[in-house]
């Protein structure tokens, strides 16, 4: 994901559908996204650049791999990160004892809270710089992933986080990483990108840099069995909503949406499988591996409005991202339809989600978001999470200052944003 692509897009030659492909298949091909890749009638000219910076490892018990894979790396001296909850499911356990299996010598900083800041990462540094650490380790959701990363910047390249909003900012080389998430959300472990909150204004600053994506991210399903049922919603309907999103993006690419729709398929239908059944391993990991997709096409194709709102609900109530998320984007989608009604139409499409015309495929995303919400017993309203409607100008306000909305498929500005805060309420 580089910031020059990402702004005000160029247009992608779309169908006059709205898609960047239409209706027909290549024959030959079975699968229809790559029918839809090979296509070559009109193919989109607009230039962009895809990368995808980790090497995953994907399987029950992969785990169990960690140290072999850290030795491979060449490193001695492994920081793991992670935070104290994960202690009682023993993996934090597992991973250290996989490191000193191979013969690595491990620092544990399990300080990490849930949307890290900047006090987080500075305590990271000053607890890892004594070490010599040559390796650090990831054991976590985002906040542990991104936490990571926020230590990788300041440990190697000095400063704090604030020198490294944006990207690119990191001058010297930083060290390897190895990412181990243990929940289906937030993609992190695919990207470059640590999302750290300033300590004072609580609001999340993306800090990002080639050189900080894990070299490694191991995807072992059996690690998110254990989140309780809560954190599984929540972190599932954010995945699901990076793939909705990144999906119709101003800087949206084939191959972007390519590991959107990839991502939105598995998702949609196993989010309802895995809050029904918690034990399903098939389920867990088919979510594992959605939120990885959707992860990479975050990184290469950016976010939308709703995660433009979400960030100022969590910062003045404490709203945890998922929830803000999942509240927000029914409105969203409805709002989008306009702009992308078609693009809605190939992802209701793909999951069986037919109802005949494009112009309605909104209305049945969102309808679907919500029902998901209800299934896993979630507030859908801004109302039932105690946001008062005497503070949503504030939030417009913030909100259209957020770096995502710049990407929505639909421009947004700040009337666009208080009239969508104004719905959820
Ligand atoms: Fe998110």
């Amino acid at each position: 994901m580089i910031e020059t692509l990402a702004g005000p897009s160029p247009k992608p030659s779309l169908r006059n559908n709205g898609t960047m492909h239409g209706s027909t298949s290549t024959p030959g091909l079975a699968n229809p996204g790559l029918a839809r890749l090979f296509q070559t009638e009109p193919w989109p000219l607009a230039p962009f650049d895809f990368h995808t910076p980790t090497r995953v490892i994907f399987g029950p018990g992969s785990l169990k791999s960690l140290g072999e894979l850290a030795r491979e790396l060449g490193e001695s001296r492994v920081l793991l990160v992670t935070d104290p909850g994960l202690e009682a499911a023993g993996h934090p356990q597992k991973a250290s004892a996989s490191l000193e299996e191979a013969g690595l010598k491990v620092f544990l900083f399990d300080e990490v809270e849930q949307n890290p800041t900047s006090r987080h990462v500075d305590n990271g540094v000053r607890f890892a710089k004594p070490h010599g650490i040559d390796l650090i380790v990831s054991v976590g959701g985002g906040s542990a992933m991104d936490c990571a990363k926020g230590i990788n910047f300041v440990l190697t390249n000095g400063g704090t986080m604030t020198d490294y909003r944006g990207f690119g900012k990191a001058t010297k080389p930083m060290l390897p990483s190895i990412g181990v998430p243990t929940t289906a959300g937030t993609g992190s472990e695919a990207q470059s990108y640590a999302l750290i909150a300033d300590e004072h204004t609580h609001m999340k600053m993306a800090c990002g840099d080639r050189k900080a994506a894990f070299q490694v991210a191991i995807l072992d399903p059996e690690l998110t069995v254990s989140q309780p049922a809560r954190v599984t919603a929540l972190t599932g309907i954010d995945a699901l909503s990076h793939a909705l999103e990144s999906y119709v993006t101003t800087a949206r690419n084939p191959l972007s949406q390519m590991f959107a729709r990839e991502g939105w398929k598995l998702l949609e239908v196993n989010l309802e499988k895995v809050l029904h059944d918690p034990s399903n391993l098939e389920a867990r990991g088919a979510m594992q591996m959605g939120a990885f997709l959707a992860g990479t096409a975050i990184e290469n194709s950016m976010l939308g409005v709703c995660h433009a709102c979400a960030n100022p609900l969590t910062a003045h109530y404490g709203i945890t991202h998922g929830l803000a998320i999942g509240i927000m984007l029914p409105h969203v989608v409805r709002f989008n339809a306009s702009a992308v009604s078609a693009l809605y139409g190939d992802l209701a499409e793909e999951v069986g989600l037919r109802n005949g015309q494009p112009e309605s495929a909104a209305e049945t995303l969102a309808e679907r978001i919500t029902g998901l919400m209800r299934m896993a017993g979630l507030p859908r309203t801004l109302g039932e999470v105690g946001v008062s409607p005497g503070i949503v100008t504030l939030l417009a306000e913030e909100a259209a200052q957020q770096w995502t909305a710049r990407f929505n498929p639909r421009a947004v500005d700040e009337a666009d944003i208080l009239g969508l805060f104004r719905a959820a309420l």
